[in-house]
Protein backbone atom coordinates (compact mmCIF):
# COMPACT_ATOMS: atom_id res chain seq x y z
CA UNK A 1 0.00 0.00 0.00
CA UNK A 2 2.90 2.04 0.26
CA UNK A 3 4.21 1.76 -2.92
CA UNK A 4 0.66 1.71 -4.53
CA UNK A 5 0.40 5.23 -2.02
CA UNK A 6 3.25 7.01 -3.93
CA UNK A 7 2.28 5.53 -7.46
CA UNK A 8 -1.31 7.30 -6.77
CA UNK A 9 -0.01 10.52 -5.31
CA UNK A 10 2.12 10.68 -8.81
CA UNK A 11 -1.64 9.94 -10.62
CA UNK A 12 -3.37 12.82 -8.87
CA UNK A 13 -0.08 15.60 -9.12
CA UNK A 14 -0.28 15.23 -12.89
CA UNK A 15 -4.02 15.32 -13.57
CA UNK A 16 -4.04 18.20 -10.78
CA UNK A 17 -1.02 20.08 -12.47
CA UNK A 18 -3.20 20.37 -15.54
CA UNK A 19 -6.54 21.40 -13.93
CA UNK A 20 -8.10 18.20 -13.79
CA UNK A 21 -10.49 17.43 -11.31
CA UNK A 22 -11.43 14.02 -9.64
CA UNK A 23 -14.42 12.12 -10.22
CA UNK A 24 -15.85 8.86 -8.96
CA UNK A 25 -18.64 6.33 -10.33
CA UNK A 26 -20.06 2.52 -9.58
CA UNK A 27 -18.26 -0.09 -9.15
CA UNK A 28 -20.95 -2.11 -10.62
CA UNK A 29 -23.04 -1.06 -13.81
CA UNK A 30 -25.63 -2.56 -16.65
CA UNK A 31 -23.91 -5.52 -18.67
CA UNK A 32 -25.59 -3.75 -21.32
CA UNK A 33 -23.49 -0.65 -21.17
CA UNK A 34 -20.43 -3.14 -22.06
CA UNK A 35 -22.42 -5.22 -24.48
CA UNK A 36 -20.96 -3.91 -27.99
CA UNK A 37 -20.60 -5.68 -31.13
CA UNK A 38 -17.24 -5.10 -32.77
CA UNK A 39 -15.92 -8.17 -31.00
CA UNK A 40 -13.52 -6.43 -28.69
CA UNK A 41 -11.61 -8.35 -25.88
CA UNK A 42 -13.01 -6.45 -23.48
CA UNK A 43 -16.83 -7.64 -23.90
CA UNK A 44 -15.68 -11.39 -23.73
CA UNK A 45 -13.94 -11.24 -20.49
CA UNK A 46 -17.04 -9.27 -18.69
CA UNK A 47 -17.55 -10.67 -14.99
CA UNK A 48 -20.85 -10.37 -14.94
CA UNK A 49 -24.30 -11.47 -13.23
CA UNK A 50 -27.26 -11.61 -12.38
CA UNK A 51 -28.54 -9.72 -9.59
CA UNK A 52 -31.35 -10.49 -7.08
CA UNK A 53 -33.80 -8.28 -9.00
CA UNK A 54 -32.97 -10.40 -11.91
CA UNK A 55 -31.25 -7.44 -13.86
CA UNK A 56 -27.92 -8.63 -15.75
CA UNK A 57 -24.91 -6.38 -14.44
CA UNK A 58 -21.21 -6.31 -15.14
CA UNK A 59 -18.11 -5.11 -12.65
CA UNK A 60 -16.43 -2.45 -14.77
CA UNK A 61 -13.86 -3.71 -16.87
CA UNK A 62 -12.99 0.16 -17.79
CA UNK A 63 -14.07 3.19 -16.38
CA UNK A 64 -15.24 5.12 -19.86
CA UNK A 65 -18.65 3.80 -20.27
CA UNK A 66 -19.74 5.13 -16.77
CA UNK A 67 -18.16 8.27 -17.72
CA UNK A 68 -19.83 9.08 -21.10
CA UNK A 69 -22.84 7.23 -18.70
CA UNK A 70 -22.91 10.25 -16.25
CA UNK A 71 -21.56 12.71 -18.76
CA UNK A 72 -24.77 12.22 -20.96
CA UNK A 73 -27.35 12.57 -17.86
CA UNK A 74 -26.08 16.08 -16.93
CA UNK A 75 -25.40 17.03 -20.47
CA UNK A 76 -26.28 20.73 -20.92
CA UNK A 77 -25.81 21.58 -16.95
CA UNK A 78 -21.65 21.12 -17.21
CA UNK A 79 -20.11 23.79 -18.16
CA UNK A 80 -17.60 23.10 -20.78
CA UNK A 81 -14.97 21.66 -21.71
CA UNK A 82 -15.27 18.94 -18.71
CA UNK A 83 -11.52 18.29 -17.60
CA UNK A 84 -11.70 14.65 -14.84
CA UNK A 85 -9.99 12.34 -13.86
CA UNK A 86 -10.21 9.06 -11.98
CA UNK A 87 -8.01 6.21 -10.23
CA UNK A 88 -10.83 3.22 -10.55
CA UNK A 89 -10.14 -0.38 -9.65
CA UNK A 90 -11.52 -2.29 -12.52
CA UNK A 91 -12.20 -5.77 -13.39
CA UNK A 92 -11.34 -8.29 -16.92
CA UNK A 93 -11.59 -12.07 -16.90
CA UNK A 94 -8.28 -11.95 -18.55
CA UNK A 95 -5.56 -14.62 -18.38
CA UNK A 96 -3.19 -13.52 -15.63
CA UNK A 97 0.34 -12.67 -17.01
CA UNK A 98 3.23 -10.05 -16.62
CA UNK A 99 1.66 -6.93 -16.35
CA UNK A 100 -1.99 -8.15 -16.32
CA UNK A 101 -4.08 -9.10 -13.62
CA UNK A 102 -7.82 -10.25 -13.42
CA UNK A 103 -8.57 -7.10 -11.12
CA UNK A 104 -6.36 -3.54 -11.56
CA UNK A 105 -6.25 0.16 -10.84
CA UNK A 106 -6.39 2.04 -13.94
CA UNK A 107 -6.03 6.03 -13.97
CA UNK A 108 -7.95 7.97 -16.09
CA UNK A 109 -8.04 11.76 -17.13
CA UNK A 110 -10.31 12.44 -19.96
CA UNK A 111 -11.41 16.20 -21.65
CA UNK A 112 -15.01 16.45 -22.87
CA UNK A 113 -16.54 19.41 -24.95
CA UNK A 114 -13.19 20.03 -26.77
CA UNK A 115 -12.78 19.01 -30.30
CA UNK A 116 -9.33 20.46 -31.39
CA UNK A 117 -6.30 18.11 -31.40
CA UNK A 118 -5.01 20.72 -28.23
CA UNK A 119 -7.11 18.30 -26.16
CA UNK A 120 -5.40 15.28 -27.36
CA UNK A 121 -2.03 17.31 -26.91
CA UNK A 122 -2.79 18.36 -23.20
CA UNK A 123 -3.71 14.80 -22.58
CA UNK A 124 -0.37 13.40 -23.22
CA UNK A 125 1.16 16.00 -21.42
CA UNK A 126 -0.19 15.14 -18.56
CA UNK A 127 1.08 11.68 -19.39
CA UNK A 128 4.69 13.04 -19.88
CA UNK A 129 4.02 14.89 -16.67
CA UNK A 130 3.85 11.76 -14.80
CA UNK A 131 6.31 9.87 -16.45
CA UNK A 132 9.10 12.76 -15.65
CA UNK A 133 7.56 12.76 -11.73
CA UNK A 134 8.27 8.95 -10.68
CA UNK A 135 11.92 9.52 -12.60
CA UNK A 136 10.93 7.99 -16.05
CA UNK A 137 12.55 9.44 -19.25
CA UNK A 138 12.64 9.65 -23.18
CA UNK A 139 15.07 7.00 -23.30
CA UNK A 140 12.98 4.33 -21.30
CA UNK A 141 9.67 5.16 -22.93
CA UNK A 142 7.89 6.01 -26.12
CA UNK A 143 4.50 7.26 -26.71
CA UNK A 144 3.55 6.28 -30.14
CA UNK A 145 0.60 8.52 -31.69
CA UNK A 146 -1.56 8.04 -34.69
CA UNK A 147 -5.17 8.75 -35.72
CA UNK A 148 -7.85 6.31 -36.60
CA UNK A 149 -8.40 8.71 -39.21
CA UNK A 150 -5.16 7.37 -41.29
CA UNK A 151 -6.96 4.11 -42.03
CA UNK A 152 -10.50 5.24 -42.21
CA UNK A 153 -9.24 7.21 -45.42
CA UNK A 154 -7.54 4.79 -47.05
CA UNK A 155 -10.38 1.93 -46.22
CA UNK A 156 -13.24 4.85 -47.18
CA UNK A 157 -11.58 4.79 -50.50
CA UNK A 158 -12.10 1.12 -50.81
CA UNK A 159 -15.80 1.58 -49.61
CA UNK A 160 -14.59 -0.07 -46.10
CA UNK A 161 -17.00 1.87 -43.67
CA UNK A 162 -18.71 1.84 -40.44
CA UNK A 163 -18.48 -1.32 -38.09
CA UNK A 164 -16.86 -3.26 -40.70
CA UNK A 165 -13.68 0.01 -40.14
CA UNK A 166 -14.05 -0.38 -36.07
CA UNK A 167 -13.85 -4.53 -36.85
CA UNK A 168 -10.86 -4.10 -38.93
CA UNK A 169 -9.25 -1.53 -36.38
CA UNK A 170 -10.07 -4.32 -33.65
CA UNK A 171 -8.10 -7.17 -35.64
CA UNK A 172 -5.18 -5.06 -36.39
CA UNK A 173 -4.46 -3.67 -32.86
CA UNK A 174 -3.86 -7.78 -32.38
CA UNK A 175 -1.53 -7.77 -35.14
CA UNK A 176 1.86 -8.16 -33.01
CA UNK A 177 0.10 -11.00 -31.37
CA UNK A 178 -1.25 -13.23 -34.26
CA UNK A 179 0.34 -14.58 -37.21
CA UNK A 180 -0.34 -12.67 -40.13
CA UNK A 181 -1.92 -14.94 -41.91
CA UNK A 182 -4.52 -15.56 -39.02
CA UNK A 183 -4.65 -11.52 -39.48
CA UNK A 184 -5.37 -11.81 -42.77
CA UNK A 185 -7.91 -14.62 -42.46
CA UNK A 186 -9.81 -12.54 -40.16
CA UNK A 187 -9.60 -9.34 -42.62
CA UNK A 188 -11.27 -11.09 -45.44
CA UNK A 189 -13.87 -12.38 -42.98
CA UNK A 190 -14.68 -9.61 -42.70
CA UNK A 191 -15.32 -8.91 -46.11
CA UNK A 192 -11.61 -6.78 -46.84
CA UNK A 193 -10.51 -7.45 -51.00
CA UNK A 194 -6.73 -8.26 -51.30
CA UNK A 195 -6.15 -5.62 -52.53
CA UNK A 196 -7.59 -3.36 -48.96
CA UNK A 197 -5.60 -5.66 -47.48
CA UNK A 198 -2.23 -5.12 -48.83
CA UNK A 199 -3.28 -1.56 -48.82
CA UNK A 200 -4.03 -1.44 -44.91
CA UNK A 201 -0.07 -3.28 -44.26
CA UNK A 202 1.81 -0.83 -46.08
CA UNK A 203 0.16 2.18 -44.52
CA UNK A 204 0.43 0.59 -41.28
CA UNK A 205 4.37 0.34 -41.90
CA UNK A 206 4.55 4.17 -42.20
CA UNK A 207 6.38 6.08 -39.32
CA UNK A 208 7.11 9.84 -40.63
CA UNK A 209 4.61 12.89 -41.29
CA UNK A 210 6.73 13.13 -44.64
CA UNK A 211 5.67 9.15 -45.51
CA UNK A 212 1.99 9.74 -44.53
CA UNK A 213 1.60 13.17 -46.35
CA UNK A 214 2.67 11.43 -49.56
CA UNK A 215 0.42 7.92 -49.07
CA UNK A 216 -2.92 10.12 -48.01
CA UNK A 217 -2.29 13.32 -50.10
CA UNK A 218 -1.82 17.25 -49.65
CA UNK A 219 -5.84 17.59 -48.30
CA UNK A 220 -5.76 14.75 -46.29
CA UNK A 221 -7.50 15.40 -42.36
CA UNK A 222 -5.82 12.61 -40.89
CA UNK A 223 -2.23 13.80 -42.25
CA UNK A 224 -3.36 17.78 -40.98
CA UNK A 225 -4.39 16.51 -37.64
CA UNK A 226 -1.16 14.47 -36.47
CA UNK A 227 0.51 16.95 -38.22
CA UNK A 228 -0.50 19.60 -36.10
CA UNK A 229 -0.21 17.57 -32.89
CA UNK A 230 3.02 17.15 -33.40
CA UNK A 231 3.69 20.34 -33.60
CA UNK A 232 1.82 21.22 -30.30
CA UNK A 233 4.32 18.23 -28.77
CA UNK A 234 7.16 20.85 -29.76
CA UNK A 235 5.47 23.92 -28.04
CA UNK A 236 4.62 21.51 -24.84
CA UNK A 237 8.78 20.07 -25.30
CA UNK A 238 7.35 16.70 -25.60
CA UNK A 239 8.99 15.41 -28.60
CA UNK A 240 10.92 13.43 -27.66
CA UNK A 241 8.63 10.79 -25.57
CA UNK A 242 6.35 11.05 -28.78
CA UNK A 243 6.46 9.36 -32.17
CA UNK A 244 4.30 8.99 -35.52
CA UNK A 245 3.26 4.88 -35.46
CA UNK A 246 0.61 4.45 -38.07
CA UNK A 247 0.21 0.68 -36.76
CA UNK A 248 -1.10 1.73 -33.23
CA UNK A 249 -4.96 1.53 -33.44
CA UNK A 250 -6.20 0.32 -30.04
CA UNK A 251 -8.51 -2.28 -29.42
CA UNK A 252 -11.54 -0.75 -28.32
CA UNK A 253 -14.10 0.31 -31.40
CA UNK A 254 -15.02 3.38 -29.96
CA UNK A 255 -12.04 5.65 -31.24
CA UNK A 256 -12.42 7.75 -33.96
CA UNK A 257 -9.43 10.39 -34.18
CA UNK A 258 -5.83 10.72 -32.45
CA UNK A 259 -4.73 7.23 -30.56
CA UNK A 260 -1.76 6.50 -28.82
CA UNK A 261 -0.06 4.40 -26.33
CA UNK A 262 2.80 4.46 -24.48
CA UNK A 263 5.67 1.63 -24.37
CA UNK A 264 9.10 0.92 -22.98
CA UNK A 265 11.75 1.29 -25.70
CA UNK A 266 13.24 -2.15 -24.83
CA UNK A 267 9.96 -3.64 -25.81
CA UNK A 268 10.00 -6.02 -23.29
CA UNK A 269 6.38 -5.36 -21.65
CA UNK A 270 2.82 -4.50 -22.85
CA UNK A 271 1.62 -0.75 -23.17
CA UNK A 272 1.44 0.79 -19.87
CA UNK A 273 -1.65 3.06 -21.27
CA UNK A 274 -3.86 3.94 -23.87
CA UNK A 275 -5.79 6.21 -25.31
CA UNK A 276 -7.36 8.35 -27.72
CA UNK A 277 -10.04 10.64 -28.92
CA UNK A 278 -13.93 9.09 -29.08
CA UNK A 279 -16.11 11.76 -30.40
CA UNK A 280 -19.03 9.30 -30.87
CA UNK A 281 -19.56 7.43 -27.57
CA UNK A 282 -22.47 8.82 -26.49
CA UNK A 283 -24.20 8.40 -29.50
CA UNK A 284 -23.65 4.65 -29.13
CA UNK A 285 -25.15 5.30 -25.82
CA UNK A 286 -28.59 6.87 -27.18
CA UNK A 287 -27.16 10.51 -26.53
CA UNK A 288 -26.39 13.47 -28.55
CA UNK A 289 -22.65 13.52 -29.03
CA UNK A 290 -19.82 15.33 -27.26
CA UNK A 291 -16.49 15.05 -28.28
CA UNK A 292 -13.89 13.60 -26.14
CA UNK A 293 -10.74 12.09 -25.41
CA UNK A 294 -8.54 10.77 -22.70
CA UNK A 295 -6.64 8.02 -21.79
CA UNK A 296 -6.59 5.09 -19.18
CA UNK A 297 -3.01 4.03 -17.51
CA UNK A 298 -2.65 1.09 -15.23
CA UNK A 299 -1.17 0.14 -12.71
CA UNK A 300 0.66 -2.75 -13.45
CA UNK A 301 2.82 -2.72 -16.31
CA UNK A 302 4.47 0.96 -14.97
CA UNK A 303 5.28 -1.33 -11.67
CA UNK A 304 6.92 -3.33 -13.18
CA UNK A 305 9.12 -0.95 -15.71
CA UNK A 306 9.63 1.01 -12.64
CA UNK A 307 11.13 -1.81 -10.72
CA UNK A 308 13.28 -2.88 -13.72
CA UNK A 309 14.71 0.62 -13.59
CA UNK A 310 15.32 0.64 -10.12
CA UNK A 311 12.92 3.39 -9.43
CA UNK A 312 10.64 2.13 -7.11
CA UNK A 313 11.49 4.60 -3.90
CA UNK A 314 12.32 3.00 0.00
CA UNK A 315 8.50 4.64 1.42
CA UNK A 316 9.42 4.87 5.33
CA UNK A 317 6.42 3.39 7.71
CA UNK A 318 5.17 7.11 8.49
CA UNK A 319 5.08 6.97 12.43
CA UNK A 320 7.22 9.88 13.58
CA UNK A 321 7.63 9.36 17.10
CA UNK A 322 8.10 5.94 19.72
CA UNK A 323 6.32 6.51 22.75
CA UNK A 324 7.26 4.23 25.41
CA UNK A 325 6.26 4.07 29.28
CA UNK A 326 8.44 2.01 31.75
CA UNK A 327 6.27 -0.36 33.03
CA UNK A 328 2.84 -0.62 33.90
CA UNK A 329 2.48 2.03 36.04
CA UNK A 330 3.58 4.60 33.16
CA UNK A 331 1.08 3.26 30.57
CA UNK A 332 -1.30 5.91 31.35
CA UNK A 333 1.68 8.87 31.46
CA UNK A 334 2.67 7.34 28.19
CA UNK A 335 -0.98 7.56 26.84
CA UNK A 336 -1.09 10.79 27.37
CA UNK A 337 1.84 11.93 26.18
CA UNK A 338 1.13 10.09 22.67
CA UNK A 339 -2.65 11.84 22.56
CA UNK A 340 -0.39 15.45 23.30
CA UNK A 341 1.84 14.71 20.60
CA UNK A 342 -0.71 13.62 18.23
CA UNK A 343 -3.11 16.26 19.07
CA UNK A 344 -0.25 18.72 17.77
CA UNK A 345 0.23 17.11 14.19
CA UNK A 346 3.00 14.23 14.87
CA UNK A 347 2.63 10.43 13.81
CA UNK A 348 2.83 8.28 17.13
CA UNK A 349 3.40 4.40 17.26
CA UNK A 350 2.64 4.03 21.60
CA UNK A 351 4.20 0.98 22.61
CA UNK A 352 0.80 -0.78 23.88
CA UNK A 353 2.02 -3.79 26.01
CA UNK A 354 5.05 -4.34 28.63
CA UNK A 355 8.06 -4.86 26.07
CA UNK A 356 11.79 -4.59 27.09
CA UNK A 357 13.83 -1.46 25.98
CA UNK A 358 15.70 -3.85 22.99
CA UNK A 359 12.24 -4.65 21.25
CA UNK A 360 11.42 -0.84 21.47
CA UNK A 361 14.29 -0.21 20.04
CA UNK A 362 13.97 -2.65 17.48
CA UNK A 363 11.02 -1.19 16.29
CA UNK A 364 11.60 2.15 16.64
CA UNK A 365 14.39 1.22 13.71
CA UNK A 366 11.51 -1.14 11.95
CA UNK A 367 9.57 1.60 11.43
CA UNK A 368 12.06 4.64 10.66
CA UNK A 369 10.63 6.85 13.48
CA UNK A 370 12.83 9.99 14.13
CA UNK A 371 12.30 10.00 18.09
CA UNK A 372 12.33 7.41 20.87
CA UNK A 373 10.06 9.31 23.56
CA UNK A 374 10.90 7.47 27.16
CA UNK A 375 8.52 7.84 30.18
CA UNK A 376 10.75 6.69 33.13
CA UNK A 377 9.36 6.95 36.97
CA UNK A 378 12.37 9.62 38.27
CA UNK A 379 11.68 11.92 35.42
CA UNK A 380 8.26 11.74 35.20
CA UNK A 381 7.84 12.47 38.46
CA UNK A 382 9.54 15.74 37.70
CA UNK A 383 7.56 16.25 34.94
CA UNK A 384 10.47 15.32 32.16
CA UNK A 385 10.57 12.72 29.47
CA UNK A 386 13.71 11.39 27.75
CA UNK A 387 13.68 11.61 24.30
CA UNK A 388 16.22 10.01 22.10
CA UNK A 389 17.12 11.35 18.40
CA UNK A 390 17.36 8.24 16.21
CA UNK A 391 19.23 9.53 13.57
CA UNK A 392 21.98 11.06 15.56
CA UNK A 393 21.86 8.89 18.99
CA UNK A 394 21.78 11.90 21.06
CA UNK A 395 19.61 11.81 24.03
CA UNK A 396 18.24 14.63 26.13
CA UNK A 397 15.84 15.41 28.54
CA UNK A 398 12.72 17.48 28.08
CA UNK A 399 10.09 19.29 30.24
CA UNK A 400 6.84 17.29 29.06
CA UNK A 401 5.54 20.44 27.39
CA UNK A 402 8.03 20.99 25.39
CA UNK A 403 8.40 18.24 23.72
P1 LIG B 1 -7.37 -0.16 -22.51
O1 LIG B 1 -6.27 -0.09 -23.52
O2 LIG B 1 -8.29 -1.31 -22.57
O3 LIG B 1 -8.19 1.22 -22.65
O4 LIG B 1 -6.73 -0.08 -21.06
C1 LIG B 1 -5.91 1.00 -20.71
C2 LIG B 1 -4.76 0.54 -19.84
O5 LIG B 1 -5.27 -0.13 -18.69
C3 LIG B 1 -3.82 -0.49 -20.46
O6 LIG B 1 -2.86 0.14 -21.28
C4 LIG B 1 -3.20 -1.09 -19.22
O7 LIG B 1 -2.25 -0.20 -18.65
C5 LIG B 1 -4.37 -1.12 -18.26
N1 LIG B 1 -5.03 -2.45 -18.25
C6 LIG B 1 -6.07 -2.86 -18.99
N2 LIG B 1 -6.43 -4.13 -18.69
C7 LIG B 1 -5.58 -4.54 -17.70
C8 LIG B 1 -5.41 -5.74 -16.93
N3 LIG B 1 -6.19 -6.79 -17.10
N4 LIG B 1 -4.42 -5.76 -16.00
C9 LIG B 1 -3.62 -4.70 -15.81
N5 LIG B 1 -3.73 -3.55 -16.49
C10 LIG B 1 -4.69 -3.46 -17.42
C11 LIG B 1 -9.29 1.54 -21.89
O8 LIG B 1 -9.70 0.88 -20.97
C12 LIG B 1 -9.91 2.87 -22.27
N6 LIG B 1 -11.18 2.97 -21.58
C13 LIG B 1 -8.96 3.99 -21.93
C14 LIG B 1 -9.50 5.35 -22.25
C15 LIG B 1 -9.90 6.31 -21.37
N7 LIG B 1 -9.65 5.84 -23.47
C16 LIG B 1 -10.14 7.06 -23.37
N8 LIG B 1 -10.30 7.35 -22.11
Amino acid sequence: MRVRNWLFERFHNAALSHGFEEYDAPVLETEELYTRKSGEEITQQLYNFEDKGGRKVALRPEMTPSLARMVMARSGALPLPIKWYSIPQCWRYERTQRGRGREHYQWNVDIWGSEGVEADAEIISVLVHFFRSVGLSSEDLVIRVSSRKVLEEVLGSLGVSGEVFSKTCIVIDKMDKLPADVIEAQLTDLGLSNEAISTIQKVLRITNLGDLEEALGESSEAFSELSSIFSLFESYGISDWTELDSSTVRGLAYYTGPVFEAYDRAGELRALCGGGRYDRLIGTLGGKDLPATGFGFGDMVVMELLQEKGLVPEIPHGAQDIVFGMGPELREAAMGVASSLRSRGRNVDLVLEDKRMKWVFKQAERVGAERLVMVMPEEWSNGIVKVKNLSTGEESEVPFEEL
